[in-house]
């Protein structure tokens, strides 16, 4: 058999794309290889959203290519293909850059892998057509055992792109305009999942919450009529949504925090900045204070509702008392855990071209501050936990023998000591500790489990 390996950079969406070039690969009598050496094909997914990380994939294409020269010294012909978010972007310009690229293929272009690497064995070749001509319809069904080898956490894309245009963001120009998929077509791929053993799935999209797909009759559903559907799939106990936007947390999308128990209370809806100037100035069109009173109203209906979120600092035109309103913003709302970002100026967005940007050193202090805050928040909801019973779902082998890993509600990971449990149980657990980046703890006893219904 040949052997493809495939490293995904950046958001969930490419690991969940990755997958599904594993799958048409694996039609082509490719398997899948974990180290780059020995490997036929090499395929980089990459990721375009700040600078840093079209960087690495440079580096790492600096590496690939001394393999290839290596690999064809002992026969082997090794061919290199460089999909995802840069290959968009950039296009023909990465195969100038580094020669040694036999193929670069756009996110909307990739069921055609089998054609294009056909062409590649000729020339060198391009796909970078946007237009979605249902990508989604032509891109084979995972097989049973790849579905379990990746575990009973599953991704599913149910909306790609972006039509929200924030002033710093290249997700419309690499992902393209939103697309949602239709609910039969997602509802297949879901059950098919949980007939492998799936039972918590995370429906993804750069926009998920502006989903609005064909539904049966040709009615148009959104994401929370979705997640009902999505809930009444035998075995899937668990459903989670990212990335959402602020302006499409619609009425029905809070209810379901309230109503639908198979939807786990952790949200992360990104705000990015916490002064309306700023706010103003992304595009965002939003004030602080409507996320703020969106949150009151998201934890009214779900009131043990953990949050995450997006922050980036260092926006063009941030000054010093913009940047304390974020800092208050974070404080206010105690989110559970946080990234944070040094805004990186992208090519084709309007703030590339905006004036006073913020110096590389204001920026990284403010990094810092920032971290340090998110950073406390995180650790003060993770210590709460300690004393109180969750239910977790056993995900994969811990880190010595005997454990098992797993993850709760809020998604914080936990270890537990088990002989008497497998992957794929539910378990209740008593956290007895907070670690800096998991929870420990032990099996509750019958008097320890609380009763259905009540937050422990
Ligand atoms: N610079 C820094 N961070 C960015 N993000 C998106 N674009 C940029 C940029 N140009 C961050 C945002 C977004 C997350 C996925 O990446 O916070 O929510
Ligand atoms: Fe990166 Fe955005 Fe592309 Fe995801 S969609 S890989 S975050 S640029």
């Amino acid at each position: 058999m040949k052997k493809v390996h495939i490293k995904s950079f950046g958001c969930q969406m490419n690991v969940y794309d990755g997958q599904r070039m594993a799958d048409i690969l694996s039609e082509q009598g490719y398997e899948e290889t974990a180290t780059p050496e020995g490997a036929d094909l090499i395929l980089l997914n990459t990721c375009h959203i700040r600078d840093r990380a079209v960087q690495k994939v440079y580096t790492e294409l600096g590496k690939l290519r001394d393999l290839k020269v290596a690999q064809k010294a002992n026969g082997q012909h090794t061919k290199i293909v460089v999909a995802g978010c840069v290959a968009q972007a950039e296009g023909a310009e990465i195969q100038r850059r580094q020669p040694a690229v036999d193929l670069v293929v756009g996110p909307q272009a990739y069921h055609r892998l089998p054609a294009l690497l056909a062409e590649a064995a000729s020339r060198r070749t391009v796909d970078t057509d946007l237009p979605i001509d249902d990508k989604f319809g032509h891109l084979p069904a995972p097989t049973p055992k790849a579905i379990r080898q990746r575990g009973i956490s599953a991704f599913v894309t149910v909306q790609e792109g972006c039509d929200k245009f924030c002033a710093f963001c290249v997700v419309p120009y690499t992902r393209g305009a939103e697309f949602s998929r239709p609910v039969a077509q997602i509802m297949t791929e879901i059950e098919r999942l949980a007939a492998s053993g799936v039972q918590d799935v995370t429906l993804i999209g750069q926009n998920v919450n502006a989903y609005h797909g064909e539904g049966p009759g040709g009615a148009v559903w959104g994401l929370a009529r979705l997640m009902q559907r999505v809930a009444e799939v035998p075995g899937i106990g668990r459903i989670r949504y990212t990335t959402s936007h602020p302006r499409d947390m619609a009425d029905d999308l809070i209810a379901a925090h309230r109503d639908l128990p198979q939807l786990m209370p952790f949200l992360h809806l990104p705000v990015q900045a916490g002064s309306d100037r700023i706010l103003a100035a992304m595009n965002r069109k939003h004030t602080a204070d409507e996320y703020r009173r969106l949150i009151e109203r998201i934890r009214a209906a779900r009131p043990d509702i953990a949050l995450s979120s997006d922050f980036i600092v260092g926006f063009p035109g941030e000054s010093d008392s913009d940047f304390e309103d974020t800092l208050r913003l974070v404080d206010e709302i105690g989110f559970a855990s946080s990234y944070s970002f040094k805004y990186s100026p992208r090519p084709g967005t309007p703030a590339a071209d905006l004036g006073e940007q913020v110096a590389p050193e204001v920026m990284s202090e403010r990094l810092l501050r920032l971290q340090e805050r998110i950073e406390h928040h995180r650790q003060a909801f993770n210590h709460a936990m300690v004393g109180r019973t969750v239910e977790v779902l056993l995900e994969r082998v811990g880190r010595h023998p005997r454990q098992l890993a797993g993850k709760t509600p809020y998604l914080q990971a936990v270890q537990i000591e088990t002989e008497s449990n497998q992957i794929g149980d539910k378990v209740q657990v008593v956290i007895e500790r907070a670690g800096s980046n998991s929870l420990f703890g032990r099996k509750a006893g019958p008097d320890e489990v609380p009763r259905k219904g009540l937050a422990a």
